[in-house]
């Protein structure tokens, strides 16, 4: 047995928490816990931050667990730390045990790959400003599936029309749905901040509708619960179509343009708590190799909130396999203000020190 903290120093740890919470999250609900003891990061689920009505059988929240898990990782690695990863060593009861362990073993260096991905994390952020017209190259969405598939997960590119109508109406139902039910905006409501310096939850200055794209052939989710038109551009599919919303005012850049991402899905295999565990580190190697290439992306959530919606979206991608999230992606638009980054809760709040006496 190691001696307590003999090989990972106290300024790692704080460096590798640091980084985990800087992962997306559900609602940026920053759902996780830290232990250390010895040697060992332990990752367990703060069921106290869960999202029920959203969420209700914690997909989500392991999802966003498991993208902080690989960042508190790469945090290790690329401090030359050598790390034993094990996922839900207590078992699958996610109430009741831990979620991973991050064992520090000794010392190797980095991988290049490593080194750039761990560089990226204060980098990345949900970027829901419009993007520019540019298409992504194929080698590019190439890296992004290459990243996907190194944490066991697969990453679909919704390329034809049929599939990309398929999704705009799932989308555009899932939105119907969750605005028509009032415990789904009354959670959204508890999660969104007016204080530009609130530590976790949407802040006004992220979710802020005036500079979300108008004419948009996917609606983005729409954290002011209908007040601001956020949903603007669902379903305005055809060029020139009147983006939905109401919102009386363009914001700077937009014009009639239509814009077209790209649409990913990322799936796996399976659907238990591992998987969903995988889905979130495959998400958060997917964002920051996204990151590292310049490009732009945001969740489009809401078809996946919703099990039966989850599962048409996982027909649209070819059938196989279980969707955990699709992304939308492409490059951003230089002209528009930069985006507001959330804000995280102090490490403090999250990471606890056990004696190993
Ligand atoms: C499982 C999961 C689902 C998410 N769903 C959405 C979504 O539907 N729409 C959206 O705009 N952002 C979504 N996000 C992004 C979070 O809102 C975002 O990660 C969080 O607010 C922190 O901001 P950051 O990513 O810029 O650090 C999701 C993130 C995760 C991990």
């Amino acid at each position: 047995m190691s001696m307590e903290g003999t090989t990972i120093s106290a300024a790692q740890v704080q460096a590798a928490v640091e980084a985990a919470g800087l992962a997306p999250s559900i609602h940026n609900s920053q759902p996780w816990k830290w232990r250390l003891r010895g040697d060992t990061l332990e990752l367990s689920a703060d069921l106290s931050r869960a999202l029920p009505v959203i969420d209700p059988d914690h997909r989500q929240l392991l999802v966003s667990c498991g993208a902080a898990l690989l960042n508190g990782w790469l945090s290790l690695r690329a401090a030359g730390l050598d790390v034993e990863v094990a996922e839900l060593p207590d078992g699958p009861d996610i109430s009741a045990g831990r979620l991973a362990t991050l064992e520090v073993l000794g010392n190797r260096p980095p991988t290049e790959d490593e080194a750039r991905l761990a560089a990226a994390i204060t980098q990345r952020h949900t970027d829901r400003r419009p993007f520019g017209p540019g298409a992504v190259p194929a080698d590019e969405i190439r890296e992004l599936r290459r990243a996907a598939e190194a944490e066991g997960c697969w990453l679909s590119v919704l390329t034809g029309e049929d599939a990309r109508v398929e999704l705009a109406v799932l989308l555009a139902r899932a939105d119907w749905f969750e605005h028509h039910d009032p415990q789904y905006l009354a959670e959204l409501a508890d999660w969104t901040r007016t204080d530009p310096d609130a530590v976790d939850g949407i802040t006004w200055a992220t979710a802020d509708p005036g500079a979300k794209p108008q004419y948009a052939e996917f609606p983005l989710r729409d954290f002011t619960g209908g007040a601001g038109g956020a949903g603007a551009g669902a379903g305005a599919g055809a060029d020139g179509g009147a983006g939905g919303g109401g919102r009386a005012e363009a914001g700077p850049a937009l014009d009639d343009t239509v814009e077209h991402p790209e649409a990913l899905v990322l799936g796996t295999d399976a659907d238990g708590p591992t998987d969903r565990l995988r889905a979130g580190r495959a998400l958060g190697r997917v964002l920051l190799a996204a990151t590292t290439a310049g490009l732009a992306t945001s969740p489009l959530g809401q078809a996946v909130d919703i099990e039966a919606t989850r599962t048409l979206v996982r027909s649209a991608t070819g059938g196989a396999g279980h969707a955990q999230m699709i992304l939308r992606a492409g490059y951003p638009d230089r002209s528009i203000p930069p985006l507001t980054p959330t804000k995280r809760r102090p490490v403090s709040e999250v990471l606890e020190h056990v004696s190993m006496t």
